[in-house]
């Protein structure tokens, strides 16, 4: 029964499509927000980052084409980075928002989105990712962990509704 739901798994992963967010995506992407619980951002927030050179937005889209998941980067200034008003080089980045919708989790499609991601980072030879995520979010700090991100510091009370810690990731990428 495993090995059929794990091949049925595979089977729907396979056949999702990871593309660049677009306006028509929007409602889609306000709709999995809502379902997975995340910080509100409003339909603007979302379209806004369209008009971001700073912005890395993807969706996932099944072959029957729902709209299942997305993911959200934001491109970084790090220590070491330059900026002028000539020139802006990021060097590091934050994922602001990754989720899939509640009965697409656990069938690789998150996994594909980042990969998605991550993909892009690294072909601006972007050197680290950081996030935030809840204390009690354990099936996402899973998920983080099995992607090499480590945890560097957490952030007291950070989250209201309920009140939490944060925990600070950071991955470094290798090029
Ligand atoms: C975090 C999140 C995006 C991960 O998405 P996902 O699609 O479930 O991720 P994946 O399926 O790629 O991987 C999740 C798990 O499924 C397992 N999995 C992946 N492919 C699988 C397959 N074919 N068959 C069985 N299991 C599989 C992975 O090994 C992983 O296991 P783990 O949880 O024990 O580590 C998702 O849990 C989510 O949307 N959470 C709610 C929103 C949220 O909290 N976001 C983070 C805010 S900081």
């Amino acid at each position: 029964m495993k090995a059929e739901n794990d091949s049925k798994h595979r089977a729907i992963s396979e056949n999702v499509k990871i593309l660049d967010f677009d306006a028509q995506y929007a409602d889609d992407v306000l709709n999995i927000q809502t379902e997975c619980g995340l910080s509100i951002w409003s339909k603007n927030d979302y379209l806004g980052e369209l008009e971001r050179a700073d912005s890395i937005f993807k969706i996932a889209r099944t072959a029957d084409e729902k709209i299942v998941g997305f993911a959200l980067a934001r491109l970084l200034i790090g220590a070491g980075g330059q900026n002028d008003s000539a020139i802006i080089a990021f060097d590091s980045s934050e994922i602001l928002n990754i989720a899939v919708s509640n009965s697409f989790q656990h069938k690789g499609i998150g996994q594909k989105i980042f990969d998605a991601i991550l993909g892009e980072l690294r072909s601006k030879n972007i050197k680290e990712i950081w996030l935030e995520v809840r204390q009690s979010n354990a099936s996402a700090i899973n998920f983080y962990r099995n992607n090499s991100f480590e945890l560097q510091f957490e952030r007291k009370n950070y989250y209201s509704d309920p009140l939490e810690n944060a925990c600070v990731f950071q991955r470094i990428i290798n090029h």
